[in-house]
């Protein structure tokens, strides 16, 4: 008797694009109960009142579909108590199930097959599989030097050859913490008024240097701004990321996205959040502290490393990295391994959270190169 086959022989095909890609995938599972320092995750949670918050949360609320506008209106109110110029106004603000959700829609609504992304590398992982699922040309300028500054010639050039469809700057750059000034930024868009220029501003908050409040989305139409609530208010697991930009672009990203993309549970923890800000402020300024404290302890042990903005540095063991990150997760600490990252391969990426954190860090760092020695 033949026996009975669960599976047809073919499967269906996917879009040419997505047949030769491979799923992005981010060593996510078993890191409860560690210290997570590979995630550049807020290491401390949210403030308390957003777990309020969402103990509070009503069986209505979890009944109805959510409501988005007053968290767009509390989140331009946020923005805007930083601004001294201009103002951001709810329908330039998108929200979106993280700051990811929102790249993939600016690449859905925006890239097109046989078109150019242009960016930086090393960066953020997640843009190249965005424009690759859209079947664009990647072209991928290096930082330069072994300081990794921002390829500003380059960049600038391949803008006037290329003209390419979108730009992403990750502002400061994960993992090189490189940044580009603002400034310069609002120059290049008013440049080359033809491509999308996104700035990927996550780690903002530790740099300072936001073009949030100097740019007129109505003379740069091209420039779209990306914030999220995952590395500075200890939402990642929730999901929250806005994108801001002119009205129209906005709208056009937003045609790409689902009617209620965002849960209830995200809504209500990003009001807390956002009602704390006291709590964001406070966490920056501990991990900007700890920044310094883990900069002079490295230049102090000999420890080849690169810090810059951002709340991560990256650091090149003398001893196979692999086994010391396998040492590292054996007494309880996670750090994210660079292998096979361009110009950064042996490096680990380490998170930068509290002082204590950044402590424990170090001993066990060292105690791991010891053994390895
Ligand atoms: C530069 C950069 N952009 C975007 C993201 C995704 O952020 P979110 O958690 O808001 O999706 C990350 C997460 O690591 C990141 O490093």
């Amino acid at each position: 008797m033949k026996s009975f086959n669960p599976y047809p022989k073919k499967i269906p095909k996917a879009r040419l694009e997505i047949e030769q890609m491979k799923q992005y995938s981010a060593p996510l599972e078993g890191r409860r109960q560690m210290l997570r320092l590979d995630f550049n995750e807020n290491t401390i949670g949210p403030s308390p009142k957003v777990i309020e918050a969402i103990h509070n949360i009503t069986s209505e609320e979890i009944a109805v579909y959510p409501e988005y506008n007053g968290l767009k209106k509390a989140f331009a109110e946020n923005l805007n108590s930083s601004l001294t110029v201009g103002s951001v106004i709810p329908n330039q603000i998108a929200i979106f199930n993280g700051v990811d959700a929102a790249i993939h829609s600016i690449f859905y609504a925006y890239g097109d097959r046989g078109k150019t992304f242009l960016t930086t590398k090393p960066t953020f992982g997640y843009y190249n599989p965005c424009a690759n699922m859209q079947g664009m040309k990647i072209l991928e300028i290096p930082y330069e030097g072994r300081s990794f500054e921002f390829p500003i010639k380059e960049i600038s050039l391949s803008l006037r050859n290329l003209n390419p469809e979108i730009l992403i700057i990750c502002n400061p750059n994960n993992p090189t913490g490189t940044s580009l000034d603002a400034r310069r930024i609002i120059q290049l868009a008013e440049q080359f008024p033809r491509t999308l220029i996104v700035i990927d501003e996550l780690y903002e908050a530790f740099l300072g240097d936001s073009i949030i409040p100097i740019v007129n989305y109505y003379e740069t139409p091209n420039l779209v701004v990306l914030r999220s609530l995952s590395k500075t208010s200890g939402l990642a697991g929730l999901r929250i990321g806005f994108a801001i930009g002119h009205p129209d672009v906005i709208d056009r990203i937003c045609r790409v996205t689902g009617p209620y993309d965002i849960n209830s549970f995200a809504v209500t923890a990003a009001f807390a959040a956002l009602r704390d800000q006291a709590y964001i402020d406070n966490y920056v300024a501990e991990v900007l502290k700890a920044r310094l404290w883990i900069k002079e302890e490295l230049s102090n042990e000999k420890i080849n490393h690169h810090i810059n903005s951002g709340n991560y540095f990256l650091l090149w063991p003398d001893q196979n990295p692999t086994a010391i990150e396998e040492h590292l997760k054996a007494s309880g600490i996670l750090v994210r391994n660079m292998k096979n990252k361009y110009a950064i391969d042996g490096s680990l990426r380490v998170s930068i959270g509290t002082i204590d954190q950044m402590k424990l860090f170090l001993d066990m760092y060292k105690k791991a190169t010891k053994l390895l020695h």
